[in-house]
């Protein structure tokens, strides 16, 4: 008789998520509290999490970690923050940016890593028959690290994850409660991403980056845009892709809704599997942030190009791994140049404002031409970058070590810099 066919591990964690179900269905404002410790993130799973104070202190961290981490006596300094911590890299899911991103920022705070990418060679694996469990995993890391890092595709696998270690804290299961940075979860969030958006978005409309001299300055702009001023809120931010499927873009609009006078435009296919969920739509309505939803790049509000109003432009990809057949057939018979830039679209775009992407971008659909890349307005690439800072800034602020950070860095600076003056 044929072996019964193994079930792939994605599946087992999904039953044995069912059991937390009436934890996951609650009220979001009720699970952050249980995120934190002693008034600090200790799990990271929901974008929502940062508030408009925590976002600050981290961008300043990050801004510290930057300036730090460009010269030999800084990265030493960095080195010692945490170099007592070892962290499990858990990475069921294709990455490069997340995984690299974190592996190369904990080696810059001196934390040990090892990792787990392909479950089939760990004791997960359902060919080897040996399937242990998604949890159980997770206990074990927990006994020999510090801090797990982890992406899958199971939708709310993270969030789970974080309730199994606060259930096992106070009880004598000889499990440590260690913190769970959600790295991607489904299509349903990517915090630390937004973290990293939301920190370049911050810098590219503060026009402090002197390295880039082709990026107009704000004193040179005033003439043209007298509104225009050197901060995140009272800006338009534009979507445009695969915008029902995409974790970036939700965690991203989750962190927009903090600012002051944000307005919002969301570009997709007509197709509610593509455009942002009603969720989400449902909060921007409630918190009465104005957005638009509109199906093309060269669609028009009030009779002015759309590109001519937006401040920042958030490309993503379609997302054909989870397309069905339906979907190519959708996709197949939709103009889909309405969701790609080409150079002339973006000469339309106002001088200052920023091209982000998520990245991987999609070299066969062309989202993003790379004709684009060198355009001023283009900062996709600063935008990866600057997902070494951001994270960097999130583990020091998880394990506690911002004041120490903040020591290194006017130990280090403390003869060039002013500190009774300076604004990091
Ligand atoms: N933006 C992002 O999450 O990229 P990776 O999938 O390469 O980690």
């Amino acid at each position: 008789m044929p072996a019964e066919k193994s079930p792939d591990t994605e599946d087992i964690s999904v039953r044995e998520m069912s059991e937390y179900r009436p934890l996951l269905h609650r009220p979001v404002r009720k699970k952050i509290i249980e995120f934190e410790r002693d008034g600090r993130l200790k799990h990271v799973i929901l974008a929502t999490q940062f508030t408009r104070h925590l976002l600050d202190e981290l961008c300043d961290l990050a801004d510290m970690v930057r300036e730090l981490a460009s010269d030999p006596e800084g990265r030493r300094k960095l080195s010692k923050l945490l170099c007592h911590l070892q962290a499990m890299m858990y990475f069921t899911q294709p990455s490069t940016r997340t995984f690299l991103s974190f592996s190369a920022v904990c080696r810059l705070l001196g934390i040990g890593t090892e990792q787990v990418r392909d479950s089939t060679v760990s004791s997960e694996s359902s060919e080897g028959v040996k399937r242990e469990s998604r949890f159980d995993s997770i206990r074990m890391f927990s006994s020999y690290f510090d801090l797990i890092i982890m992406r899958s595709k199971a939708p709310d696998l993270a969030e789970c994850c974080a309730y199994l270690m606060n259930e096992l804290e106070n009880q004598d299961f000889n499990t440590r409660n260690i913190p769970i940075i959600n790295a991607g979860s489904g299509a349903d969030q990517h915090p630390t991403q937004a973290l990293l958006d939301l920190y370049t978005i911050r810098r590219t409309f503060r026009f402090v980056d002197e390295k880039r001299t082709s990026r107009p300055r704000l004193e040179m702009l005033g003439d043209s845009y007298p509104h225009l001023t050197a901060d995140v809120s009272n800006k338009t931010y534009a979507f445009c892709g695969d915008l029902g499927r995409g974790r970036t873009v939700r965690s991203l609009v989750e962190l927009l809704m903090k600012y002051d006078h944000v307005s919002m435009v969301f570009i997709s296919p007509s197709h509610p599997k593509f455009q942002l969920g009603e969720d989400l739509i449902s909060r921007l309505r409630d918190r009465g942030i104005p957005f638009e939803e509109i199906d093309s790049l060269d669609a028009c509000l009030d009779g002015i190009p759309i590109l001519h109003q937006v401040d920042c432009l958030y490309m993503t990809r379609i997302q054909q791994e989870h397309n069905n057949q339906e979907d190519d057939e959708f996709f197949a018979s939709t103009d889909m140049t309405n969701y790609r830039l080409t150079p002339e679209r973006v000469d339309q775009m106002r001088s200052y404002a920023p091209i982000l992407h998520p990245f991987p971008r999609d070299s066969v659909a062309g989202e993003i031409p790379t004709a684009i890349d060198s355009n001023p307005r283009a900062m996709y690439f600063h935008q990866a970058r600057n997902g070494l800072w951001a994270r960097a800034a999130l583990l020091v602020h998880i394990f506690n070590a911002d004041r120490a950070l903040t020591q290194a860095y006017r130990e280090h600076y403390a003869d060039s810099h002013d500190f009774n003056r300076a604004v990091l």
